[in-house]
Formats: structure tokens, C-alpha cells, sequence
């Protein structure tokens, strides 16, 4: 069985969880589903980041040693994924003994390699960043990221030799095309590759300025790096070296945003050349929510709450927004009144309506049972060509982390839906007493709206569910439904005649704007 394995970033635990974060964990979430539907082994990892000057800084302002507050904050990450639909397997945290005995394995089968020094550093710390910048990188004397002064800071470190493995790593991403995407991501490592501003890294910090991390093996007098020890959370999650996991997990992909592209794109895969581990199969790279035009994040004060939004609008409809909403690599900007607009005309108008509308017609005029399919004519098999085109669309977008041009390319045919309820208006069949049409029609209209639902769990899973059950065709909590999307792409059979239906529905009630 084909394995899927990804992760998202692991979130640092010096401010809680707002949406940025959130839309990462749902589209791995989504993209976990998916794969599920295609019925591959996954495997689904988030965590957070706790190491650092950044978490002691933030402890310290609440009076808390850095392991409490830690653990307060991680408890609300782990918290907030069930409320938004997310069914991550696991959970890493960096202060996990676990975690810590394979950093240190990690870091000794670097140094024993030959490929960790020791030597003299002088370079601008940015604490925001939790890294050194050199000259060049800065802009105009400030910290690209943080638009702060970074503290110049000198002393003797640890350095990972990753200019010896940068050839090697351009030659690896001109070699495997599909490794970072969208491409432009791939564009801007090739050409960070190719400006030379990358050097070695260093990979310690003395203890006489941070206690707060994982000792190295080889010099207690040091911690490691805080970026060094997260990004091995990808493999001592799964049990690298000696767990079974790793070998049927590894190598899995990972999902970031493009704040963190140089670490998951640079650093993370010369690491695993240099302790002799196969470099991870795909980077997925998101671009930022914006809110007021600005990068949503606690520091700038302009963080939405994914909890409000998700109790406001239910945990479906906010998934569906954000997937959406944002075409996956480009920015996008978030607002209520966006969200708003989007629930009302899409999940309301559309797709709440048609099986509103449908599954009346079908108590009034079959008793809330699925007729029989009958003969179909040319604009019934219209409609059907139109709907599995769009289904086949919809796989291969997804595939391509596509998410807002495949939910278009569905909605397309659940308009067409509507369209078609219009066209060959059940109520007149009725009337006329054509019964035959009449069947064919509310048949078609039945099957193609269960394909919609079994398409939509990936994004929705409880209003998929909640759709499947009112068609007659129950799915089991917590799984998914079982069926193969190449199939149901492909053939228009799958609904069962004389299944009872629900007799009315009121999926997603309108809201009104603030
Ligand atoms: N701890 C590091 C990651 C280590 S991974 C080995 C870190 N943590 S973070 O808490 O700052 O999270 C950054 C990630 O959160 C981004 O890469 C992205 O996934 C998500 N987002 C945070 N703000 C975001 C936006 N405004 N928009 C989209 N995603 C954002 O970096």
C-alpha cells in the first residue's frame, strides 16, 4: 500500500494559535483526506517548537519557567485541532525525551562525519528569527523579516559544514523538478543556491546565554540551535533511526509557509544528506493571510482568532473559506465580510439550496426514496458528462495543491445543478404526470449531489457526512467514506435506487453580515 506521510511546521509556543497557523494544520488536513480517499497509508504530524530565546522571553513575561508556559501553550495548540476538524495521528513536542535523545543521535552522527567544527562567529542576531544574518542579507542594517535592529554577537560556536553540501543540493533540485512547489519556490531556492550568501551553519549556542535547549552530545558547555532541533522532529516523530515507522513513513512531505522556505529548503535537506538519510519527498509552500495588508501575526496585532471564526461560521464552511479563498502559494487577504460572502453565495445559494430544493421535490413526489434511473436523455447526459469532468478535474487540481481552482471546478457543476433543476423544472414532470422523466431527472440530480458530498469530505467532513446521511448513504464517524474517487470520476453509478432520503435539509442556514 502507497504511504503518505506529511507534517506541518511545528509551532512555536510564545503566543497562541491564530489563523496563519491554522490554515496550514487544515490544508495538511485536507490533503491528509485526500489521500485517505485514495486509499493510501497516511500519516499526519503536527507539533510545536519549544526551545529557544523567543519561549524563554515570552515565559519570563508571565512569570513562568520556559517548560510551564510550554506546556500551557502546546495544550491549546492540541486543543484547537478537533475544534477545527482536524484528526492530526501524532503530536511532537521538541521537549519530549523522545525527541531529544534523536537530536542528539542526529547531531553525534553529524560530528563523528566530520561535517560539525567548532570556531569563531560574528554575526546579527535577530531574536524574532531566532538566527544570525549576515551583512548581505540584512536590509538597510534591519532584519528582513522583523524590520528590527538584530544584536551583533560574537563568540565561539558549533558550525554544520552546509557550503560543502550546497552543490549537491542544486543538483538534487534541478534533478527532482517536483520537490518544491508551486515552482516559484524552487525558482527562489535555485536562485538563493546560486547568489552565494549561504554559508556554514552554526548550530550551537553557549550555555552562558541559553540554558534553554538540548545539551550537545559532544560539548555540554553548548545547547543546540533551535532550528537544527525542530526540523529533526520530522524523523524522531516517526522513530528514526531504529523505529518501523521510518521505514514505512520515510520520506514523507512537508507543508510550510514561505517565511520558513530557506530552513525546510536549505538547511533541512543537507542535514539529511549529511547524517546519511534520504531527503523528504515534496515541500509544499503557502503564501501569507494578510489582514489590513499586512502579514497576520500576533506582533503586528492584526491575528484572527480561528476559534471565533470557526464557532461563528461552523469548522466546515471556515475550512471551505480558506481553501477556498487562498490559491495555494500566491497571498491572500482575510476578512469577515469576505468569509461572510462566500458562505452565503456558495455553501447557502448553492450548494444548501440544491439539496434543499432536490430533496423536497423527492418527499413530495417519491415518498423520500431514490427512484429508479430509467432512460436518460441528452441533456440528462449532459449533465452527467459535465459533472464527472468536473470530478476529474477536481482530482488532478488537488493533486497539484490546486485547492481553490478544484472546489471552482466543483462548484461549477453544482451550479450547473441548479441550472438543470430550472431547466427541466421536476414540478411540471409531476404535474403532467410524466413519471418517467421525472424519475430519470431526480435521479440524476440525486447521484450527482452524492458525488458532490463524497468529493467535499476532504474539505467538509462533517457536513459531507451530514449530506451522505441524508441521501441514504451513511458513512461511518471518524473514516472515510468508502469509495474510489477514480471511479466515482468515471462512472456515474453508485446510488442505489429505493434508499430512503431524507425528507427535508437546511445544511447551511444563512448568515447574516455583522
Ligand atoms: N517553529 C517554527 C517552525 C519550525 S518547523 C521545523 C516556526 N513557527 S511559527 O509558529 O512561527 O509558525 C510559522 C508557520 O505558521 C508558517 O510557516 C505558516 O505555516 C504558519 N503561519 C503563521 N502566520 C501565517 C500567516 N500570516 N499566513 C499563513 N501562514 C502563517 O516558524
Amino acid at each position: 500500500m502507497k504511504s503518505f506521510f506529511i507534517t506541518t511546521p511545528i509551532y512555536y509556543v510564545n503566543a497562541k494559535p491564530h489563523l496563519g497557523h491554522a490554515y496550514s494544520t487544515i490544508v495538511t488536513d485536507v490533503m491528509v483526506r485526500f489521500h485517505k480517499m485514495l486509499g493510501e497509508d497516511t500519516l499526519f504530524l503536527t507539533g510545536t517548537d519549544e526551545h529557544g530565546d523567543k519561549i524563554v522571553q515570552a515565559a519570563e513575561k508571565q512569570g513562568q519557567t520556559p517548560k510551564e508556559f510550554a506546556d500551557a501553550v502546546s495544550a491549546r495548540f492540541q486543543a484547537l485541532w478537533p475544534v477545527l476538524g482536524v484528526a492530526n495521528d501524532r503530536f511532537v513536542r521538541t521537549t519530549d525525551e523522545a525527541h531529544k535523545r534523536v537530536v542528539q543521535a542526529f547531531l553525534q552522527k553529524v560530528y563523528d562525519a566530520g561535517d560539525i567544527y567548532f570556531g569563531e562567529f560574528g554575526g546579527h542576531y535577530c531574536y524574532g528569527c531566532e538566527r544570525f544574518y549576515t551583512d548581505k542579507e540584512l536590509k538597510n542594517g534591519l532584519c528582513p523579516q522583523h524590520r528590527s535592529k538584530p544584536e551583533f554577537i560574537s563568540e565561539k560556536n558549533y558550525f554544520f559544514r552546509m557550503s560543502k553540501y550546497l552543490p549537491w543540493l542544486r543538483e538534487y533540485i534541478t534533478q527532482h523538478p517536483d520537490l518544491i512547489r508551486p515552482q516559484r519556490y524552487r525558482a527562489e531556492v535555485l536562485s538563493m543556491l546560486e547568489s552565494d550568501v549561504l554559508e556554514d551553519l552554526c548550530i550551537s549556542r553557549p550555555k552562558t546565554r541559553l540554558t534553554w535547549g538540548i545539551d550537545l552530545p559532544f560539548d555540554h558547555n553548548y545547547v543546540c540551535y533551535v532550528w537544527f532541533d525542530a526540523l529533526i522532529n520530522y524523523v524522531s516523530a516517526i522513530g528514526w533511526p531504529a523505529g518501523a515507522d521510518f521505514d514505512r513513513y520515510w520520506p514523507g512531505e512537508h507543508l510550510v509557509a514561505k517565511d520558513i522556505l530557506k530552513p525546510h529548503a536549505v538547511f533541512w535537506p543537507t542535514m539529511l544528506r549529511a547524517a546519511g538519510l534520504p531527503v523528504y519527498g515534496r515541500l509544499n509552500v503557502h503564501g501569507y493571510w494578510l489582514a489590513r495588508d499586512a502579514k497576520m501575526s500576533k506582533s503586528l496585532g492584526n491575528a484572527v482568532d480561528p476559534v471565533e471564526m470557526s464557532q461563528r461560521f461552523g469548522p466546515d464552511a471556515f475550512r471551505y473559506f480558506l481553501l477556498r479563498e487562498m490559491h495555494f502559494g500566491s497571498d491572500a487577504s482575510f476578512s469577515e465580510e469576505a468569509l461572510t460572502g462566500r458562505f452565503n453565495a456558495d455553501l447557502a445559494n448553492d450548494l444548501g439550496n440544491l439539496f434543499s430544493r432536490v430533496l423536497s421535490m423527492a418527499a413530495k413526489y417519491f415518498g423520500s426514496r431514490t427512484p429508479q434511473r430509467g432512460r436518460l436523455s441528452a441533456d440528462d447526459e449532459a449533465v452527467v458528462e459535465h459533472c464527472l469532468h468536473s470530478l476529474q478535474n477536481f482530482i488532478q487540481l488537488f493533486g497539484n495543491v490546486q485547492f481553490a481552482h478544484a472546489l471552482e471546478s466543483l462548484w461549477e457543476t453544482v451550479r450547473a445543478l441548479n441550472k438543470y433543476v430550472d431547466s427541466q423544472a421536476p414540478w411540471a414532470l409531476y404535474k403532467h404526470g410524466n413519471t418517467e422523466r421525472l424519475a430519470a431527472v431526480m435521479y440524476v440530480l440525486l447521484a450527482a449531489m452524492r458525488k458532490t458530498a463524497l468529493f467535499l469530505w476532504p474539505i467538509m467532513p462533517a457536513a459531507s457526512r451530514r449530506m451522505l446521511e441524508q441521501l441514504g448513504c451513511p458513512v461511518e464517524k471518524n473514516a472515510p467514506p468508502v469509495v474510489s474517487l477514480k471511479e466515482e470520476a468515471t462512472s456515474f453509478d453508485g446510488l442505489a435506487s429505493g434508499t430512503a432520503l431524507a425528507a427535508a435539509s437546511n445544511l447551511f442556514p444563512r448568515v447574516e453580515k455583522m
